[in-house]
């Protein structure tokens, strides 16, 4: 191996801590307490560990929590009641409705309804467009916590080729503007891109979100390159896990305890040859919820004008 591993469950630590301290302050100073509400609809078991990791983390720092989970079935007009509920209720700071929504949920309109000073996704048309100009916003979480990831490792982006693998409204577009403002040289590719694998590997940069199993490999990457990996996707196969992972010990008690084990984007060989690289776990998972923390209470502050 020679990349050298980005460890975001430590930033994730750091940025928690800071966050706390403030926290307790604002608390012990106005009697102020940041409040989140987390929605769910549906019973997607991916998206219920993460809500529930998000919950749990605002407990865990002293933040207001409400957890919302609504029926599959709901309605795009029963979902905007409850964002309008929420967007009035005072001790709620924060509104995060999970990703994916169901089918005939019309998303759109949901991150439209929710007050952007209360949007700590950062997914609302305003937000997104104060991200686009470079004026103060809410910042999508997981771009938001890969750029202090750069910042805290010492990682210049100013002049280097990053080439965002994704489009996405949480990570692949909020991503690029955030590295554009950073000043580096920024490629998007996706799933119509052509020749995507040469643009790959000229890039200094590459951040994998396209949320295809290792899809990134060792062929794909210039030798040192930060490689970047947003990835989750699950491993529930033995001969996969052989494949996929040089030193397969751990990962196969993984599988065999809990009935998978995670892998990214990026194939995990990719160490022998990129310069930096983000484990799955422990690399940007964490720092997407250190960050929703870090906004629930820049929004509890602004919305008081603090
Ligand atoms: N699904 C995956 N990542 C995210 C995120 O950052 N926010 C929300 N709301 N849903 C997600």
């Amino acid at each position: 191996m020679s990349a050298k591993l980005l460890d975001g469950l430590k930033i994730s630590k750091e940025i928690k801590a800071e966050v706390e301290k403030e926290v307790k302050i604002l608390f012990e100073t106005k009697e102020i307490k940041p409040g989140l509400a987390a929605v769910i609809v549906g019973n997607d078991p991916a998206s219920q560990v993460y809500v529930g990791s998000k919950v749990k983390t605002c407990e865990s720092l002293g933040l207001y929590s409400e957890k919302h989970t609504l029926a599959e079935s709901t309605t795009t007009e029963e979902l905007l009641a409850l964002v309008n509920k929420l967007n009035e209720q005072d001790s709620i700071d924060g509104i995060l409705v999970q990703m994916p929504l169901p089918k005939q949920i019309d998303a759109d309109k949901i991150f439209s309804a929710i007050s952007p000073s209360k949007d700590v996704d950062g997914f609302h048309p305003e937000n997104v467009g104060k991200l686009a100009l470079k004026q103060n916003g809410f910042v999508a979480c997981t771009p938001a916590g890969i750029m202090e990831l750069f910042k805290r490792y010492g990682l210049a982006v100013a002049g280097k080729h990053a080439v965002v693998l994704g489009r996405s409204r949480i990570v692949g577009l909020p991503m690029a503007l955030l590295l554009t403002h950073s000043d580096a040289t920024v490629t998007i590719c996706h799933s119509k891109t052509q020749k995507l694998r040469e643009i790959t590997k000229e890039a200094d940069i590459i951040i994998a979100a396209i949320g295809r199993t290792a899809f990134v490999t060792t062929e794909d990457i210039k030798p040192g390159a930060i490689v970047i990996d947003v990835g989750i996707n699950k491993l529930s196969e033995e001969t996969e896990v052989l494949r996929y992972f040089p030193d397969y010990t751990k990962r196969l008690e993984e599988l065999e305890k809990k009935g998978y084990t995670l892998i990214g984007d990026v194939e995990p060989v990719c160490d022998t040859v990129a310069g930096y690289l983000t484990p799955v776990p422990g690399g940007v998972g964490p720092l997407t919820i250190a960050m929703l923390m870090k906004n629930t209470l820049k929004a509890a502050k602004l919305r008081r004008g603090l």
